[in-house]
């Protein structure tokens, strides 16, 4: 026996890295804690924190800001590890454990394909699937109650290898999206589910541009693209009150973001009042070691330990160190005197006022606790799961070939290397699915008769002879391809988005063969320009990164099962955009020189425009109402406003009819755009101002829904980044391409909403 106990230290120790003990509820009826406040949950987040924090020795807490906290022994307090991922559905990440009853988890789309619906109640039940399933994790022992979820940066850049993790390019869509997740995942009760965490804080969208990457890049932002743009979505989490909030590995403006007071405090804190019961900021992992004198990094400190205390005085409550470097050394810098005595505590009473909130000290009988096993990869969650890569499908061009109707006995071609390969079409930050549906397998289940070859991957050729043989018999051929995660990934930028050469060889033979060919596109940006130019392709759909059940999602569209109505969330540029735009210019405004701007906003040579989808039936619109008053006066509109901040106050809400005038039931997403001339700066020519997804529109049917806003979604940005309600006349434009339009006047003076704090 002796031998083999001995060898068990040696086997923890080989552990892989990802194995931890999830959270460990501590004891308060008999443990150290008996008659602490901490375990008081009649007492507020803040006394029960500072209560526990109260209790604990300097040593103690210098030893817990890192995301691997030992724990505190004395108190009962085991180790506890604050990096758990669940971007879209519990992933497989350092504080997760896979195993038993607990071996898979709902995979739900890539948010950029979620992001597509323009759908934000599904949005919301998708946040409380993935919070349920990560909470259950949790109580088994599983995972801990931090998430580092959701991703919000807008994609700013088509190269991007970190742009399908997000909602897409806008900024009032993202926030959106952030807000409905955050809320989803937390639950809105005073006892948060699991904690989530908006990422990456700020100007964060660039891993590996040639001469800079994500660890020494220093993102110069003008104060009006900050808080037009980059911003707006972490102001909508901080309204949400989410857990915490991640500061990124770039600079702004000269300041890595985590050792960035201005972003973490003036901003962040102060101006946004982030400052309720459960947040805490984290870096993101090895950033504090990259802001420091590393020879890769921004060598913004001249060592370790100065830059482990300049993130904590700027406002960093806890360190995530992942491999790179020394591990960071609070103690160290403590004793070197690089942050005080008070910000320690601060951090501390941070911490655990987030875990606090998540009920880590309610006891069995404590919110949320009796989540289990049974609630991971429920019915309810995978149906969730399908109709969310449904409703993100978007149809961009159609000669009428789709939907497909397949007489018995036809066969389907299903060619391309996305035709099988279901486990990419989950996309970055996956755990495990409790199965895995690609489009061939989708098709087969559904009864029909499949000839299958693959494609060439990437930028890569390949042989197509197969493909060809594939097709022969088919009276329609389905490619399936586009860009993957082997480029499209974390620390990687693409220099090309083009479609991948070899495919469109493969595709170009394809059509030769005279038959209608439909391609389906997974990944993300590529241009479809050479495709539209070949006759025979005569329909393309794009899916993004669909999840576990992408495949039928896609062919339940591509057979008229569910018809597609979702809108891409991004400008598709040309291939030559990547010529005319340097990645590492974060302007938003086109500029002399031949700098084209970015987003739908200002870049008006899209190949398909944001907000552009198709379908299989025909809509008419109408906007506004006959009470819908024509003239409004801001005064009026500000003096009504009760809210601290003016431009969170809603605008009266407008009415929009949509009438199904075609043969087929569709859901339609009404976009309004706002556009109008005022003030005096240059403004885009028109910005999303409110959207609503409608469900079901029979043929000939009318629905009507109201589109809410607020004066903040109508005012422009200033120079100095305040936010300003100008007089003039503005026009809504429903959909891409216009379908309705509604005027208005805005009557009075220039009006701050939001006034912006200048940096000092
Ligand atoms: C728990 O906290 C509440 C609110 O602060 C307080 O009224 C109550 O006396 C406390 N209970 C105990 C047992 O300390
Ligand atoms: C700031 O947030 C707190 C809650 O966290 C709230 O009580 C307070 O009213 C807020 N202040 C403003 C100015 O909105
Ligand atoms: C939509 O209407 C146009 C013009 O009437 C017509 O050509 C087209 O076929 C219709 N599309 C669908 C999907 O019904
Ligand atoms: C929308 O439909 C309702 C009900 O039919 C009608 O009363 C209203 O006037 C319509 N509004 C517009 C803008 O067409
Ligand atoms: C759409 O509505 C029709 C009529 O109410 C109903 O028969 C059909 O099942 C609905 N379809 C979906 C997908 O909800
Ligand atoms: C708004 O439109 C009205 C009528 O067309 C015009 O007289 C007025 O000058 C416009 N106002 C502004 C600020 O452009």
């Amino acid at each position: 026996m002796a031998p083999i106990i001995s060898l068990l230290p040696l086997l923890l120790l080989c552990l892989p890295q990802s194995v931890w003990a999830g959270v460990s509820y501590p004891d308060c009826t008999a443990g150290p804690l008996k008659g602490n406040l901490v375990c008081n949950n009649s007492a507020s987040p803040l006394d029960r924190a500072t209560a526990l924090v109260a209790a604990m020795s300097n040593t103690d807490k210098l030893n817990n800001l890192v995301n691997n906290s030992p724990g505190f022994s004395k108190l009962g307090l085991a180790a506890y590890q604050w990096w758990n991922e669940a971007l879209h559905g519990v992933a497989h990440n350092r504080g997760i454990t896979w195993g038993g009853s607990f071996s898979a988890a709902t995979q739900f789309p890539q948010a950029i394909t979620s992001g597509a619906a323009f759908d934000d109640p599904l949005i919301e039940k998708i946040g409380e699937a993935i919070g349920v399933e990560a909470r259950a994790f949790a109580n088994a022992g599983r995972a801990h109650l931090d998430f580092w979820t959701p991703n919000v940066n807008p994609f700013r850049d088509p190269r991007w290898g970190r742009g399908h993790e997000t909602p897409g390019e806008d900024a009032l869509r993202n926030g959106r999206f952030a807000a409905a997740f955050v809320h989803g995942m937390q639950g809105s009760e005073a006892t948060h589910r699991v904690l989530a965490t908006c990422k990456h804080f700020a100007a964060y969208d660039l891993e590996d541009a040639g001469s800079v990457t994500r660890f020494n890049f220093d993102a110069k932002v003008s104060l009006q693209d900050l808080a037009e743009y980059y911003l707006p979505p972490f102001r909508e989490c901080a309204a949400a009150r989410v857990g915490s909030i991640m500061c990124s590995y770039n600079a702004v403006n000269g300041v890595p973001a985590c050792a960035n007071e201005y972003l973490l405090n003036t901003i962040l804190r102060s101006h946004w009042n982030w400052t309720g019961n459960n947040e805490y900021v984290v870096s993101d992992c090895d950033a504090v070691y990259y802001l420091g004198n590393a020879a890769a990094g921004h060598r913004y400190k001249a060592s370790h330990n100065a830059a482990v205390g300049a993130a904590f005085e700027a406002g960093t409550d806890n360190i995530c160190w992942a491999s790179d470097g020394a591990a960071p050394n609070p103690s160290q810098a403590f004793s070197q005197k690089l942050f005080s005595q008070a910000t320690l505590d601060r951090m501390m009473v941070r911490q655990f006022q987030g875990l606090v909130s998540a009920g880590m000290f309610d006891g069995p009988q404590g919110a949320y606790r009796s989540l289990g096993a049974s609630d991971v990869n429920s019915a309810t969650n995978k149906a969730l799961a399908l109709r969310a890569a449904e409703e993100g499908i978007v149809l961009l061009k159609n000669d009428g070939v789709l939907p497909l109707t397949p007489a018995s006995g036809d066969t389907l071609a299903m060619i391309g290397f996305w035709a099988s390969k279901a486990d990419e079409m989950l996309g970055g930050y996956s755990g495990t699915p409790p199965f895995n549906h690609d489009p061939v397998t989708a098709a087969k289940a559904l009864g029909l008769t499949v000839t299958a070859a693959t494609g060439p991957i990437a930028q890569a050729s390949g042989d197509t002879s197969g493909a060809t043989a594939a097709a022969k018999n088919a009276k329609v051929i389905l490619y399936f391809g586009g860009i993957d995660n082997s480029v499209e990934k974390e620390s990687n930028d693409r220099s090309n988005i083009a479609w991948p050469a070899g495919q469109l060889a493969q595709i170009k033979a394809l059509a030769a063969l005279g038959k209608p060919v439909v391609v389906v596109k997974l990944g993300t940006h590529v241009d479809d320009t050479l495709l539209l130019s070949m006759p025979n392709v005569k329909a393309i759909l794009w899916a993004g990164y669909p999840g576990q059940d992408g495949g039928t999602a896609v062919m339940n569209i591509l057979l008229g099962k569910t018809a597609p109505a979702g809108r891409l969330p991004m400008t598709m540029y040309p291939s030559s955009y990547t010529q005319d735009a340097p990645m590492t210019n974060m302007a938003l405004r086109p500029s002399s020189g031949g700098y084209p701007g970015r987003t739908y906003r200002w870049f008006d040579k899209a190949v398909f425009p944001f907000g552009h989808g198709l379908h299989y039936t025909n809509f008419s619109a109408s906007l506004g109402s006959p009470s819908f008053p024509s003239t409004i006066s801001i005064q009026s509109l500000v003096s009504r406003c009760t809210d601290s901040y003016l431009d969170r106050c809603p605008f009266p809400s407008l009415p929009v009819n949509v009438t199904n005038t075609g043969q087929v039931a569709s859901d339609y997403v009404a976009l309004a755009f706002v556009s109008g001339s005022y003030g005096t700066a240059p403004y885009p020519i028109k910005t999303l101002g409110s959207y609503a997804r409608f469900a079901n529109i029979t043929a000939g049917q009318t629905q009507s829904a109201s589109l809410v806003w607020t004066l903040g979604d109508l005012s422009r940005v200033d120079a100095s980044g305040n936010r300003v309600l100008y007089p003039g006349n503005y026009t809504v434009l429903l959909d891409q391409p216009t379908l309705a339009t509604f005027t208005f006047s805005l009557t009075g003076t220039d009006t701050i909403l939001d006034k912006w704090p200048q940096p000092s």
